[in-house]
């Protein structure tokens, strides 16, 4: 691996091989998400918990001050929105120049494998792919399910990740599903998990966290199940336990219970 991409990927992925990304990349195209109408606002607080932050160009120009050195995975994808039925008619959207200006660890993309777009989405990835490696920029591939959540099983998002990996992604974004195992064996780059919509409460997040660890996820990739909280702070920070720690749940409940008073 030249040394430029495998400078990148250590910084994303720490000593232990884990990471915990923080995933503020939603706006691309839904807009203002709930609590995170303020990026400016909401991020910056959270940022000493992170391993690197998923985000796009706009929100990084705008919203986060350069002084932070954190490691930034740039969504180069895009091109729809959640008015849009189908969420799949992306395509790349910053340049390679753009993203190296940024000095960003690694850019990001969303395949749609199953949709009528997985062509164009799986070209672009691959496209993507070719030119990042000219600037040694690693690429994590996304694989998205948009609006189809039924699709969130291990056949599914194993094809989808092992296409990525097949492809030349360096990292894949999946969800977390039963039997997950059988997504993590079949990839042969490192598999990260999104969060999803908000689950009923932190206990569970925490315990998402720890079985996609357990059965082969080399960290997580989350975003609302964090910042929507009303601890946000507390979260990660048991989150982190739970990765970088080997925290059982029970033992990241207590973190979580010990800290979301303490901090904001
Ligand atoms: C989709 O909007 C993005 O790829 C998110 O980064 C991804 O879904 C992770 O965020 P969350 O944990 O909120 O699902």
């Amino acid at each position: 691996m030249d040394w430029g991409l495998k400078n990148r990927m250590q910084r994303i992925f720490k000593e232990d091989g884990l990471t915990v990304m923080l995933a503020v990349d939603h706006g691309y195209f839904l807009g203002a998400v709930s609590r995170m109408e303020e990026p400016a606002k909401t991020i910056p607080p959270l940022i000493p918990y992170a391993d690197s932050l998923m985000v796009t160009r706009g929100v990084l120009r705008n919203c986060i001050d350069p002084k932070f050195n954190i490691p930034i995975v740039l969504r180069v994808s895009g091109g729809n929105s959640v008015l849009n039925e189908d969420l799949s008619n992306e395509e790349v959207v910053v340049s390679m120049q753009d993203a190296a200006r940024l000095g960003v660890c690694a850019v990001a993309l969303s395949i749609y494998v199953g949709t009528a777009h997985e062509h164009q989405t799986l070209l672009a990835l691959s496209k993507l792919i070719n030119e990042a490696r000219d600037f040694g920029i690693p690429v994590l591939a996304v694989t998205a399910v948009g609006k189809e959540l039924e699709k969130r099983d291990a056949k599914y998002l194993s094809l989808a990740s092992r296409i990525a990996a097949e492809l030349g992604a360096d990292i894949v974004k999946t969800y977390y599903c039963e039997d997950f195992q059988k997504v993590t064996e079949s990839c042969p780059v490192p598999v990260v998990i999104a969060g999803g919509p908000k689950l009923k409460d932190e206990t569970d997040i925490f315990q998402m966290a720890y079985d996609a660890i357990a059965k082969g996820a080399k960290g997580v990739d989350m975003g609302r199940n964090i910042w929507q909280s009303r601890w946000p702070v507390a979260v990660i920070s048991a989150i982190r336990s739970v990765v970088h720690e080997k925290a059982t749940v029970d033992k990241a409940v207590k973190l979580f219970e010990g800290l979301k008073n303490k901090v904001a």
